[in-house]
């Protein structure tokens, strides 16, 4: 009888893995990453495409930090459940621009994670500060989880 119990169970803990791993990574809602910027990506059109708004914490300029919006797009051409995804920051409070890529993962906790990359370019005034105008990066974001949820 204990065998059979056992045996249901791992039956069951089978059936249920695959419906655990396949755990869908959403793109939209309110994000934060390692240095404390925030993020807000709007819904997901079924073209892939999705707009948002960035608040950074780190600046590579003195000017005042602002809100910025961004634009990117999702790849759902497979509906894969960890998409990948790509969106570009319009910094408006400097003349620069950031593209993002990365990837929506579901953890080994069933917390959604995005793996990301990404290249600043920031404004030269001459073609011979070209070499020195990008800069490269990476990001963790995780769920931004307010108090009151
Ligand atoms: C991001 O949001 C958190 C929680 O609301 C807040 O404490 C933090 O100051 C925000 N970061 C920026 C750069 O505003």
């Amino acid at each position: 009888m204990v065998h059979a119990t056992s045996s249901l169970l791992l039956l069951s803990l089978a059936l249920l893995a695959p419906c655990l791993s396949a755990k869908q990574c959403l793109l939209t809602g309110k994000w934060t990453n390692d240095l404390g910027s925030n993020m807000t990506i709007g819904a997901v059109n079924n073209r892939g495409e999705f707009m948002g708004s960035y608040l950074t914490a780190v600046t590579a300029t003195s000017n005042e930090i602002r809100v910025s919006p961004l634009q990117g797009t999702l790849n759902n051409i497979n509906k894969k459940s960890q998409p990948t995804f790509g969106f570009t920051v319009n910094w408006k409070f400097s003349e620069s621009t950031t593209v993002f890529t990365g990837q929506c993962f579901v953890d080994k906790n069933g917390k959604e994670v995005l793996k990301t990359m990404w290249l600043l370019r920031s404004n030269v005034d001459d073609i011979g500060d070209d070499w020195k105008a990008t800069r490269v990066g990476n990001n963790i974001f995780t769920r931004l989880r307010t108090l009151k949820e």
